[in-house]
């Protein structure tokens, strides 16, 4: 096999020493040495003007211009070649100097060092070619890391423009949906002339889609806003119990038609909390709403109980329940695992969620197929 060929530019004023070591090198097998020889720094350096070296072996002892002066004129150049000094007997102390001044390597100039030059040079090129490697390797990392954030951020900057524009759209929605609702109301109620009992009813039909388009839109809102970060929690001290029984008074009725019983389990006749009472009712309105919806026999239990630092709420049926994989879905936009004669969206629990988030609250349930759901949501007081 060819051997490789390596440059070495040997800086050495005394001729006896260099030519020992040339003689070493050209018996050592591991490469082809190409030698060049000069007596002094200045040399030195302008022999690097004029070509590439593999490494240079550089005497400490230099006439005139010495080693060291002589080195660091070199790491001035920012050529990236291993530099090993050839000090004298006895100078450790030099030694850590002209590693600090970027020396690779250094070898003590004793009784036959000639011996260990070409392992020092083996062992210099490989060390020096693993950190060029790994630098080489770094900045490819830094590059790809800068180019990563920058598609990040464009990511980001799109998401965003979707997101304002999902919202404008909504909300653009919402004032022609009232008028809609609101003229509808008006033809029903006939004061746009008599309307016979099947207008009617094609008209209540109409009245009925365009309500729940409007709720949509306003799910839609809801969340659009708090994802995107706007929405401000209207805090206020409010009793937890009270806005609970008032949430449940409001499907008694539908859960009376449907035969199912809507039961209290509350530890406490009052427990305060701080919150915004708006979003909570809304939550407690989707989480009992779905439970009434999914159950067709048994009970609704709402039970309420105050820990140490938060309160604890458990919304349990016994109605459809669902997997466990079906658990893990519904916290999602528009995930509807049910039969799809069931009425909804999809929106209300990721809009529960995000308000218990909000509110620096958690929310999980649990479920059996057939048996019930619980959902369970814990609220700090403070
Ligand atoms: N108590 C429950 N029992 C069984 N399945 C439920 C229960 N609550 C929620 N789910 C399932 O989770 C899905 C998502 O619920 P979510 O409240 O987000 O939407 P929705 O009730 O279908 O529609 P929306 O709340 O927007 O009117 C429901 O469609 C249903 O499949
Ligand atoms: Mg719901």
């Amino acid at each position: 096999m060819p051997r490789e060929k390596l440059k070495v530019l040997l800086v050495e004023d005394n001729p006896t020493d260099a030519l020992i070591l040339r003689k070493k090198l050209q018996r050592d097998n591991s490469f082809d040495y190409d030698i060049t020889h000069v007596i002094s720094g200045e040399d030195g350096i302008a022999a690097l003007e004029k070509d590439m070296f593999d490494i240079a072996l550089l005497d400490y002892n230099l006439p005139r211009k010495s080693g060291l002066e002589t080195l660091r004129e070199i790491r001035k150049k920012e050529i990236k070649m291993p530099v090993v000094m050839i000090t004298g007997q006895g100078d450790e102390a030099v030694a850590a100097r002209l590693m600090k001044e970027g020396a690779f390597d250094y070898l003590p100039k004793r009784e036959g060092y000639e011996d260990s030059v070409p392992l020092m040079i083996r062992k210099t090129i490989a060390e020096h070619r693993a950190r060029l490697e790994k630098e080489e390797f770094q900045k490819e990392i830094a590059l790809k890391k800068s180019e990563l954030e920058k598609i990040n951020k464009k990511l980001m900057d799109l998401d965003r423009m979707k997101s304002d524009f999902v919202a404008n759209v909504v909300h653009e929605l919402r004032t022609p949906l009232t008028i809609i609702k609101g003229n509808v109301d008006n033809i029903v109620e006939g004061y746009a002339g008599e309307v016979q009992p099947q207008q009617k009813e094609i008209l209540s039909d109409i009245f009925k889609v365009v309500e729940r388009l409007a709720r949509l839109v306003n799910d839609l809102l809801d969340l659009s806003k708090i994802e995107s970060g706007k929405t401000q929690l209207k805090k206020e001290d409010l009793d937890i119990v009270e806005l609970a029984g008032e949430a449940m008074n409001g499907f008694e009725k539908l859960a009376k038609d449907k035969g199912i019983g809507i039961k209290k389990e509350f530890s406490k006749s009052r427990v305060m909390i701080n919150a915004d009472r708006d979003k909570l009712t809304q939550v407690f309105v989707n989480l009992i709403g779905n439970a009434v919806k999914f159950t067709d026999k048994g009970d609704v239990t709402v039970r309420l109980a105050e820990l140490q630092d938060e309160v604890q709420i458990e919304i349990q049926d016994t109605g459809l329940g669902m997997t466990k994989e079906e658990t893990e879905k519904i916290f999602d936009k528009f995930v509807r695992v049910v039969a799809e004669k069931k009425e909804g969206t999809g929106l209300g629990l990721p809009i529960a969620k995000d308000i218990i988030t909000l509110h620096k609250g958690r929310i999980r349930v649990e479920s059996t197929p057939d048996k019930g759901s619980n959902f369970i949501f814990n609220l700090p007081k403070l």
